[in-house]
């Protein structure tokens, strides 16, 4: 299948990814279509074919093809490529990097892969996108950014992929933050709280696992939670303080009860380099919370408020006008002026979490063909991991207070 870009959403404010001093390179060897592998076909794999299939029905991207699915299971993986779009499916990644027509790797496997696979399509010439968090490990993090600094030299990009800066509610309320409509941030809340391990009875899966998570709650949704603390800021993290619990120690698995190796639910405080502080709380057994991802954002002028399940949402308190006017305000992320909108629907047609993807893929293609810096970068992505990490030393240290060495992150979404 080729998707040969054009759309009508084509507006600066659908372009949000990059600088206008870009000069446009060659999309790829002799200028055809870019040719796309995604490897990992189950919920990820799905969220980004869905969006492969459907990125240049409405934004103006270079032409690509999704070439190839590769998965574990030949007969599953080719039933998966041939409802998601994928000309071919094939379960040898290694085999499927080494090809002259693969331009571009989409990582959707689990975390223990990420490192082999980021570094070896690096290597290769590839521009890869990996899912969250970037490794399982700080040092699997460390080797995998060293080889996309080298790759970027070589004008080979990379992307990791934190979907929910691309909610166009939260593009604009960092845009908010950054026009100091909120004036000096003080303290955020960020919660992301979820309830499908409430069961003792769930059975386990490569998430309970350290070998193969990393970390439970902590790399799974709190590296997202802490992303966008990093993100909405423009700020990076002087220290850490944390605790990790797991609730339910063991579970089933298929021949008999297994050890649970990773956290249910993490917490952790956060100090900004600014002075702020943020806190950060998460659970995969929040009874009732399914995918409850808010963030609350207090400055000396204002507040945003944002919750996942009111996703075209943001709250917004100005704090400059007179008290007897003021409050929170909702405000509908559906005008064509806001971060992407003007791609889709007339205002008040409101959009969900699968969009994310699509923006997140057309800004990682738009930036390949601009020979931009894609963002989020593998550099954002050890950030998170370096505090992910500082969290776990913490909890291992009774909470104790963790220094980082500081870091900067890349917080640009330009338009965002
Ligand atoms: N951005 C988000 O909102 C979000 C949500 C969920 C998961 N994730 C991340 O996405 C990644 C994948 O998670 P998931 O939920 O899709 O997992 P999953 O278990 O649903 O799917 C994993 C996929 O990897 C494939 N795979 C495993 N070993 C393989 C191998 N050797 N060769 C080829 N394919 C192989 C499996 O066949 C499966 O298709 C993780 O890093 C996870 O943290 C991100």
């Amino acid at each position: 299948m080729t998707s040969l870009g054009s759309s009508p959403g084509t507006s600066p404010q659908a372009r949000p990814q990059t600088s206008s001093q870009v000069t446009r390179q060659p999309s790829s060897p002799g200028d055809r279509p870019l040719g796309v592998a995604a490897i990992g076909y189950a919920f990820m794999g799905k969220a980004h074919s869905n969006a492969w299939r459907n990125v240049a029905s409405y934004f103006d991207v270079p032409a690509f093809e999704q070439k190839v699915l590769v998965g574990r299971d030949a007969e599953a993986v080719a039933a998966a490529a041939a409802s998601y779009g994928w000309a071919e499916s094939a379960t040898d990644w290694r085999e499927v990097i080494r090809r002259d027509d693969i331009d571009i790797v989409d990582i959707c496997a689990p975390g223990w892969m990420h490192a082999e696979i980021a570094i070896a399509a690096l290597e290769a010439g590839k521009h890869v996108l990996v899912e969250k968090p970037l490794a399982n490990t700080l040092a699997e993090a460390e080797a995998m950014t060293e080889a996309a600094r080298a790759a970027r030299a070589r004008g080979v990009q990379s992307m990791i992929g934190f979907n929910y800066r691309r909610v166009p509610a939260l593009a604009l309320a960092k845009e908010f933050i950054a026009e100091g409509r909120i004036g000096t941030v003080r303290h955020v809340r960020a919660a992301y709280l979820q309830d499908w391990l409430v069961d003792p009875e769930s059975p386990m899966t490569w998430r309970l696992n350290k070998e193969t998570a990393g970390s439970g709650a902590l790399g799974d949704i709190a590296s997202h939670a802490i992303d966008q603390v990093l993100f909405l800021l423009g700020d990076s993290v002087a220290d850490v303080s944390g605790r990790l619990h797991t609730f339910v120690t063991s579970r089933p698995g298929p021949s008999g009860p297994e050890e649970v190796t990773v956290d249910d639910a993490a917490w952790a405080t956060l100090t900004l380099a600014s002075g702020a502080i943020a806190s950060v709380e998460v659970s995969r057994m929040a009874t009732g919370q399914k995918n409850s991802l808010q963030l609350e954002i207090y400055g000396d002028q204002g507040s945003l408020l944002f919750d996942l399940e009111a996703f075209n949402e943001l709250g917004f308190l100005d704090a400059t006008v007179p008290v007897r006017e003021q409050g929170f305000r909702r405000i509908l992320v559906n005008e064509p002026e806001h971060p992407y909108m003007d791609a889709w629907w007339p205002q008040g047609h409101i959009i969900g979490w699968e969009h994310t993807f699509t923006h997140e893929i057309r800004d990682f293609l738009t930036a390949i063909v601009d020979g931009t810096e894609p963002s989020p970068s593998f550099d954002d992505g050890l950030a998170v991991q370096r505090i992910l990490a500082a969290v776990e030393e913490s909890a291992n240290a009774k909470s104790s207070i963790i220094p980082l060495a500081s870091a900067t992150t890349s917080t640009s979404i330009e338009g965002a």
